[in-house]
């Protein structure tokens, strides 16, 4: 199959109303898994996240806080930017809506939207979630008129707005729905999209007359968009100016992968495939909708029940690495899952240290106490080999279809299978024995190859502990070039170069 080169992947832009949690982590640590092993593979990778700055959450926070708007923005905005370090998220951009290139670019594609004829002035009444920014039609809202999401009592709003004219879009959005299947995955969202739209779309309000923050409607200047239309158009208009003085439209559109969390799913599965139709543009090829993070109690995680996970404080504790490796493990991806500091404890020690962390160290310690350091070049064990087999393809299918836990799994049952390799092989027996030098050579070999190949392939999930473990093991090499997708499948024969020592990657924490 042709596989076009450049992958764009994006999060979705987060409100800056708040600050950043763990949810926000989850999305932004996904991606990055997602974007990192596209990298591996050669591919020519564009990563987006950014915050989402206008509309009235932001506005009424801001109020409530006694500051402006962009005051309150630029603050959180910093604090959403400077969590990408600390999750070792390496995204190309980060986008802000309040940016003025976004906002232009904005009110060019949605003027076209205008002039195409997809918009009307009209009357809206309806229920309104001022926290989700959205008014709620009739089968959404929950008894007591409450909000489906935030369970929170419903406004009754009306306003002049100008409309998008949705209902226009319903055959064409069944169509795409008919022709791509995985248009939207896993598919029981892709099954609840094509419900909200076989249920009937109904026009929506394109714009805001009684909010000012926001991007102004360049032809009828007393309103600003919906924040929804200017949130999703990030998307495309970050292409435009994330590098100064280049376009990356062209290299880019259309997005490959929008990973959004399913409380998102109607605005990027229906709303936005339409919006983009409206402007003449090319759709995304997949929207990957992933579950939620429930506290250790399997209920929402809120403050005020006290089950929230702090990302920084697991970070302080375990590392990022660990966060990282908890959240793609613990939770399977695309489904709702519990978390909780225990639980981070107890992968950390039994599988971070116990099982790779000891791995590397065991090789590594054997290689220096037997070798002197050296790897020997012999052919590696034929069991060991057959077990590795195809892993790193099917590898790469499963991060095709964005499932990165069962990714994961593979490559664990191959972390334990090496260690199992240990204790068969008992290389301490055979350096007691000088006839066995030629078995011992080939144990180590293989051993050294395992390790290197599970930790190519653990290198999207945990950057900094596989890279330092990839150097102590190629000390004599070019360990970069070492990481590359090409370097993923387990050679018959290997060895060459040396290992030099390494520090515990998982040490002992209290
Ligand atoms: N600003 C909009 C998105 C606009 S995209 C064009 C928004 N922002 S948000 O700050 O509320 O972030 C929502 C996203 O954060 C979710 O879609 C999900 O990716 C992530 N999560 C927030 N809380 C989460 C959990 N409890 N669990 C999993 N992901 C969560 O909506």
């Amino acid at each position: 199959m042709f596989e076009s080169m450049s992958f764009y992947i994006t999060t979705p832009i987060y409100y800056v109303n708040a600050q950043p949690h763990l949810g926000h982590a989850y999305t932004t640590i996904a991606v990055d898994v997602l974007a990192r092993h596209m990298r591996q593979r050669g591919r020519d990778v564009f990563f987006l996240t950014g915050t989402d700055e206008h509309g009235e959450p932001v506005a009424d926070a801001a109020r409530a806080q006694g500051v402006e708007p962009q005051e309150l923005a630029d603050v959180n905005a910093e604090r959403f930017k400077s969590l990408m370090p600390r999750l070792e998220a390496s995204n190309d951009f980060f986008i802000r809506t309040s940016d003025a290139q976004h906002e232009a670019r904005v009110q060019e594609v949605l003027q076209r939207v205008h002039d195409n004829g997809h918009t009307y002035k009209g009357l809206y009444e309806g229920w309104y979630c001022p926290r989700c920014a959205d008014f709620k039609v009739e089968n959404e809202i929950l008894e007591g008129n409450r909000c489906p999401i935030h369970e929170i009592e419903l406004e009754r709003h009306s306003e002049e707005n100008w409309f998008f004219r949705l209902s226009t879009f319903q055959r064409a959005l069944e169509r795409l729905y008919a022709e791509q299947p995985d248009f939207v995955m896993p598919p029981r969202h892709y099954n609840e999209a094509l419900s909200f739209i076989a249920s009937g779309l109904q026009d929506v309000s394109l714009t805001r007359a009684r909010l000012q923050w926001g991007v102004t409607v360049p032809w009828d200047p007393g309103h600003v968009f919906y924040v929804w239309f200017d949130a999703l158009l990030n998307y495309y208009t970050a292409l435009s100016y994330a590098r100064p003085g280049e376009d990356l439209t062209d290299r880019f559109w259309p997005a490959t992968y929008h990973v959004i969390g399913k409380d998102i799913l109607k605005f990027h599965t229906v709303f936005w495939p339409a919006l983009l139709l409206a402007a003449g543009l090319e759709l995304p090829r997949h929207v990957f909708v992933h579950g939620f993070l429930l506290g250790a109690d399997g209920r929402k995680m809120s403050k005020s029940l006290g089950n929230v996970l702090d990302p920084f404080e697991v970070i302080d504790r375990y590392g990022t690495d660990a966060l990282r490796f908890y959240l793609m493990r613990d939770v399977a991806f695309g489904g709702d899952g519990a978390v909780g500091m225990e639980a981070v404890k107890a992968r950390y020690e039994t599988e971070l240290a116990n099982e790779y962390g000891n791995l590397a160290s065991r090789t590594i310690a054997m290689l220096q106490r037997y070798r002197d350091g050296a790897i020997p070049q012999s052919d590696t064990d034929a069991g060991l080999a057959r077990d590795f087999a195809g892993l790193d393809a099917r590898v790469a299918e499963l991060m095709d279809i964005a499932e990165p836990t069962q990714a994961l799994e593979l490559i664990w049952q191959r972390v334990r299978r090496l260690n199992r390799f240990v204790e068969e092989r008992a290389p301490w027996q055979l350096a007691r024995d000088p006839a066995a030098a030629g078995e011992l050579d080939g144990t180590l070999a293989s051993l050294a190859e395992g390790l290197r190949v599970v930790t190519v392939l653990l290198h999207p999930y945990m950057p900094a502990s596989t890279e330092r473990c990839m150097a102590a093991l190629t000390a004599s090499r070019d360990g970069a070039a070492q990481s590359t997708f090409a370097r993923a499948a387990f050679a018959r024969r290997a060895g060459g170069g040396a290992a030099v020592e390494l520090e515990p990657l998982f040490p002992k924490r209290t």
